[in-house]
């Protein structure tokens, strides 16, 4: 692995950044690449890429099996299996979700024509806090969205109350969790269905891809439809689908990576911890931790800076930028301060205060299997350097 040295003082105090590709948030994790040309070759031997195809249905198999989930649905990504995941449900009118999110979460259900209500966040966990939630509840609300950040589980227990009290359901948008637990339980077995993102960027890919994975039937039946146009047989269709489906390429690259699975996972632990050590005696820099009484993926690493660091947070990416390292500021400003949120619902700020706050002083750090070894250690120092 190759060891790398920050490059001088002054890169940290301007220069434009020339990214070192291997420190990037989001480098994708890339499984046995023998087995998957030789998946590809078979596939393309049987002239059958997509459409249900056999590479899908064993991915679908095997995830299912992993999360001890009864239906998986794979598809081409997590915001389409979002949006059909929220139109099988009916869910219409308002819905109660966290601004703090990626973007897709807010967009998928403005494009099914239903209003998002931003729910503030627990500062401690970055996680949609319930009270804020039953605080923006309402007649109109007809379902809620609950995000597991960080592939950190959220309160499922004050949520499911919640939504049991309101009578709508409640689901999760999991793209950060696939292989992380609560109370033991896979992720993916709670709520009406839980939506996995397979993203290059996330620590399993499909290239692009991901599942709704559900223990109903019914609805699974349902997703199954409406990720191919609605179509039941050749010539009919049932409902108002769409093109949600995963290709066999993707499904190669998903069954390649499900088995270096304990391997991504092992190598995010381990730099995790570098991190949680490297910075243990930097004041004001707090790595966010997770469950060890849990299953986790340690997909994120999480820095938020408090008062006793002594530069803001956009210096610091500044300075990580300049140096050659993504850095990103995940998930600045909140979506209800991006487009077209703060336009056509402008004044939800006034019920976001954590979100804003926390978005102003989290930045997420490198990780993955092909980051460089020294990579950790060389960022403390940058963040050293910059608390003098
Ligand atoms: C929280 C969250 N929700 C949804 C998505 C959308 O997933 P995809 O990129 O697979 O469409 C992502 C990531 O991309 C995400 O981070």
């Amino acid at each position: 692995m190759k060891r790398v040295k920050r490059r001088s003082d002054l890169a940290l105090f301007g220069g434009s950044p020339a990214f070192d590709p291997a420190i990037h948030v989001g480098r994708p994790n890339i499984g046995d690449r023998q087995a998957f040309d030789r998946l590809v070759r078979e596939a393309l031997d049987r002239r059958w890429l997509t459409n249900d195809g056999p590479l899908v249905r064993e991915l679908e198999r095997r995830i299912g099996e992993q999360l001890g989930v009864e239906h998986c649905v794979a598809v081409c990504n997590g915001t389409i299996g979002l949006e059909i995941l929220f139109h099988a449900l009916g869910l219409a009118g308002e819905v109660l979700v966290p601004s703090y999110t990626f973007i897709a979460t807010a967009h998928a259900l403005l494009r099914c024509g239903i209003k998002p209500i931003f729910v503030d966040i627990d500062p401690a966990t970055h996680n949609i806090d319930p009270k804020a939630a039953r605080a923006r509840a309402s007649s109109r609300t007809s379902g809620i969205v609950a995000v597991h950040l960080w592939g950190r589980p959220v309160p499922v227990r004050e949520l499911q109350d919640l939504a049991g009290e309101l009578g709508v359901p409640l689901v999760f948008d999991a793209a950060h969790a696939f292989g992380c637990t609560f109370e033991g339980r896979s992720i993916g077995n709670f709520g009406a269905a839980e939506v996995l993102s397979f993203h290059a960027t996330k620590f399993f890919n499909t290239l692009e891809g991901g599942a709704v994975v559900t223990n109903d039937a019914a609805l699974a039946r349902e997703l199954r439809l409406l990720r191919n146009f609605g179509f039941s047989g050749y010539d009919n269709t049932m409902s108002l689908g769409t093109n949600g489906k995963m290709n066999e390429v993707c499904a190669a690259m998903g069954l390649v990576n499900l088995d270096a699975l304990p391997a991504f996972i092992g190598r995010n632990r381990q730099i995790h911890q570098q991190y949680v050590e490297a910075f243990a005696q930097i004041p004001g820099v707090n790595v966010l931790r997770y469950d060890e009484n849990e299953r986790n993926n340690y997909q994120y690493v999480v820095v938020e800076l408090d008062e006793r660091f002594p530069v803001g947070r956009d210096r610091v990416v500044e300075a990580l930028h300049a140096e050659g390292i993504l850095a990103r500021k995940y998930f600045w400003p909140g979506c209800h301060r991006m487009m077209p949120y703060r336009e056509i619902y402008p004044g939800e700020g006034a019920h976001l205060p954590v979100t804003e706050a926390v978005s102003e002083r989290v930045l997420v750090l490198p990780t993955g299997t092909s980051l460089p070894d020294g990579a950790v250690g060389l960022q403390a120092d940058i963040f050293r350097v910059l608390s003098e």
